[in-house]
């Protein structure tokens, strides 16, 4: 079946933290957004042209595809562009556990069809790939796409879609300034010689590059990323000065620079967002033009904090 090409835009919006309940100190997140916000985030992503949503069905078991589906029935469905994820610990048992699955995003969601359907992580590649097949075939899923797979993985995906005339066409994995795994793999290379786009997920550490939080200001309490980066927050003031000293020449804050950074690396990040405002960050953050010399002083700063902000759901990415 013949679709429009996937339109990559310089920066597509996450909504894993939209899956909490919404009570500050609560859930992943703790961001105690409301549905004002995530309205207002809405309408400002579409008049900035920033079209493409990336959820999961596992983002608060159901619970962001469902807002995420509400709000955006203020819009056309052709103006926007939809991806989720099979997660694979979360299959059901039956015969056909990605169809499954991606039959009750559709519902949540109050559409027919995905723009680009991910498989969240390799899990067991030789078994969930395939089943991708008929699901473009039919045109519920107009693109697929891998996240948290190594370089092997991503290429044997590959070869199981292309016996059957299709492809990956899209790539997802932790890149940010303190977690380069990716480029280090060679998968960004890997991914620029085939032409396939690299999205970027946690390019502020769940806003821990944002200069937003401290040691005197940490992350919610009792929130899950709060127990990964509160301890860090110390040995990050270097790099959030770096990124706020130069964000201070360019008229932007330290998370619009951590985001000029990944999309200056050629990927295209994938940022969560909590706040109407930091929609319009992406907007400053995809016109800011960073130096080789801005780049060369960020890495080594984020080099020298010394951290490892591997997720407690991936593998390392060098092999
Ligand atoms: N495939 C995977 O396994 C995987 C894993 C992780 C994430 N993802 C995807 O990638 C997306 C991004 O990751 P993430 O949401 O975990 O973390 P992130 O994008 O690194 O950080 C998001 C947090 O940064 C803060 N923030 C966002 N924009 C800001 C701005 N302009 N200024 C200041 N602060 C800002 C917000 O914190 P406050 O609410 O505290 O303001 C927000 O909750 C997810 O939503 C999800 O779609 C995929």
């Amino acid at each position: 079946m013949e679709h429009d090409d996937l339109k990559i835009p310089p920066v597509a919006l996450g909504t894993w933290a939209w899956g909490d309940t919404g009570e500050a100190g609560r859930g992943y997140f703790g961001s105690g957004l409301t549905r004002a916000d995530v309205e207002a985030m809405v309408d400002k992503a579409h008049a900035a042209g920033f079209r493409l949503w990336d959820t999961a069905m596992v983002y608060g078991m159901g619970r962001a595809e469902t807002l995420l589906g509400e709000v955006l029935k203020r819009l056309p469905r052709s103006a926007y562009q939809l991806a989720t994820k099979f997660t694979p610990q979360a299959a059901g048992s039956g015969d056909h556990p990605v169809a499954d699955m991606l039959e009750r995003s559709l519902a949540r969601l109050g559409t027919d069809y995905i723009d680009l359907y991910w498989i969240h992580n390799p899990g067991d590649v030789v078994r969930w790939t395939p089943q991708l097949i008929p699901l473009l075939k039919s045109g519920q899923v107009r693109h697929v796409g891998v996240s948290n797979h190594n370089l092997d993985e991503i290429q044997l995906a590959n070869r199981l879609l292309g016996e059957a005339g299709f492809r990956i066409e899209a790539v997802q994995n932790h890149y940010s300034l303190l977690y380069r795994g990716s480029e280090r793999a060679g998968i960004l290379d890997y991914c620029r010689s085939q032409g396939i786009p690299f999205f970027a997920y946690m390019v502020l550490e769940q806003g821990a590059l944002s200069g937003k939080y401290s040691p005197d200001h940490p992350m919610p309490i009792d929130s899950d990323r709060a127990a990964t980066y509160n301890a860090m927050l110390p040995q990050l003031k270097a790099l959030t000065d770096a990124l706020s000293s130069i964000g201070g020449r360019l008229g932007a804050s330290a998370a619009e620079v951590a985001t000029a950074w990944a999309i200056a690396k050629g990927t295209t990040p994938i940022v969560g967002v909590t706040r109407p405002q930091h929609v319009d960050g992406l907007v400053r953050a995809s016109r800011l033009k960073l130096t080789r010399d801005d780049i060369v002083e960020l890495e080594a700063v984020a080099d020298a904090a010394g951290l490892n902000t591997r997720g407690w759901w991936e593998r390392e990415m060098v092999v």
